[in-house]
């Protein structure tokens, strides 16, 4: 049984019932599509972005790839796939069908001009036609045609003047989709923030090859001989999903809602960007893995958790991770810790040993007749990379040592290598000592 716990979310003025939202890509293609999606529970769309029909959009073939890694299917999607090819006036027929079906689900248009008066039509088309809210796509990274998508998102200042032309011309809140493909986010954001932006989402994909054909070394998808450098999502992407909605949701200046995007699957993941500041969250590769029923767990997963923490609205969780996060220059350093071990669950598998010696501290010795690790404590990095590698759960564990205590320096050091070779002191104002 789903907890009495409250998951509606006001976002710009607009009520959903959920923060769980679908992205504009395949999975919002179509009203069809997106009215399995509101009764399968997602509370509002943001539609696959509109084009004006001015430009045909032909879409290359194939138009996805999918790495798997390990166990996991889908871990990266690399996609070429253009905005919508389908005629404006079908899907803002649709808009009005949907509206008029689930009128308490909000609907999103998102929308792509190539000029400024482009993208005044299509923001008013999209407002005459139902739509609750705009999404200003800056963010696409493959377009086929040259002056859109991410590349405007990288120009603030284009950025800006279209931000600014569309909210001049309709009344409906307005989000500006923002690229990863930038170092800092914040800047591209205070842009949109200037031109009238009510929100900013991120991310679109992540520009990048996920792999390259061995036979024919093509970077996938192959569109018959040919690869490109194109969007990257799924679990993959979700660290730098995360850092841009930390960074957005910290910068002070820009103070506006966020709708957090890429590699989202589960409740863990929503909850996580919510904890970082975004107070919806949208969904493209998780739904094309698993289907639109994932948000059963979303719902389930979210309010038990709620209600396990007493938390009564789903909005007290949004920027709860904030005060927790720092430069790294704000760690304390004298506090220190090293990895210990219950070696009562110990299989004998030997892995904490093999990354110890080949990639730490060589804080393991192995005690080959019993097959167990011994640590010598003053040797552990507390890398911790042996919990990381170890196949039981709890085994291994963090604890932290008294004040004062000390690390010994690196392994090389025990081998005495001065011995062997006769250190040239450093000249001029280099150090004059070889600090290891
Ligand atoms: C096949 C595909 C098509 C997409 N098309 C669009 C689009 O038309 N407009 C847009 O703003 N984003 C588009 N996206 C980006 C997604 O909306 C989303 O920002 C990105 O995939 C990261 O989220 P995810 O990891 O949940 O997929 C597309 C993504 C994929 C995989």
């Amino acid at each position: 049984m789903i907890p009495n716990v409250d998951l509606s979310m006001e976002f710009c003025g607009i009520q959903f019932k959920n923060p769980f939202l679908l992205s504009s890509s395949p999975v919002s293609n179509s009203a069809e599509m997106v009215a399995k999606a509101f009764e399968a529970g997602w509370s509002g769309v943001v539609f696959k972005t509109l084009n004006s029909d001015r430009l045909p959009i032909i879409h290359p073939s194939p138009r996805m790839h999918c790495v798997h890694f390990g166990g996991k299917r889908e871990m990266a999607v690399q996609n070429v796939e253009m905005i919508s090819d389908r005629p404006l006036k079908d899907n803002l027929t649709e808009f009005l069908f949907l509206k008029k079906n689930y009128p308490e689900h909000p609907i999103i248009a998102s929308i792509m001009g190539f000029f400024e008066d482009e993208w005044v039509y299509l923001a008013q088309a999209a407002e005459d036609n139902g739509a609750d809210m705009l999404e200003l796509n800056f963010s696409c990274p493959h377009m086929c045609i040259e002056g859109a998508g991410h590349k405007v998102g990288q120009a603030f200042r284009l950025l800006e003047g279209f931000t600014e032309a569309v909210k001049k011309n309709v009344a409906i809140p307005v989000m500006a989709k923002m690229t990863p493909n930038i170092t800092d986010m914040t800047e591209a954001a205070m842009y949109a923030k200037n031109g009238g932006a009510d929100a900013i989402s991120a991310i679109n994909t992540v520009r990048g090859i996920s792999q390259v054909g061995l036979d024919d070394w093509v970077p996938k998808p192959n569109v018959f001989g040919k690869g490109a450098i194109s969007g990257t999502s799924g679990p993959a992407v979700k660290p730098i999903g995360l850092n841009f909605i930390a960074s957005l949701a910290q910068c002070k200046a820009l103070g506006l809602p966020l709708s957090g995007i890429g590699g989202i699957e589960t409740w863990i993941d929503v909850l996580e960007y919510m904890l970082l500041g975004a107070s919806t969250i949208q969904v493209t590769t998780g739904i094309m893995h698993y289907g639109y029923r994932i948000v059963e767990d979303m719902i389930e997963g979210l309010s038990d958790y709620m209600a396990a923490r007493g938390v009564r609205q789903v909005s007290e969780l949004v920027g709860k991770a904030l005060p927790h996060l720092h430069e790294t220059e704000a760690f304390d350093l004298k506090r220190q810790g090293i990895a210990q071990y219950d070696l009562d669950q110990c299989i004998g598998c030997g892995q904490c040993y093999i990354v110890c010696r080949d990639a730490a501290g060589q804080a393991l010795e192995w005690d080959g007749e019993h097959r167990r690790p011994k640590l010598i404590e003053d040797k552990c990095l507390s890398c911790m990379l042996c919990k990381f590698v170890c196949p039981v759960p709890r085994l291994v564990s963090f604890k932290e040592m008294p004040q004062g205590w000390r690390r010994r320096k690196t392994a090389v050091m025990d081998r005495n290598l001065e011995k062997d070779v006769k250190l040239e002191p450093f000249t001029k104002e280099g150090p004059n000592e070889c600090v290891i």
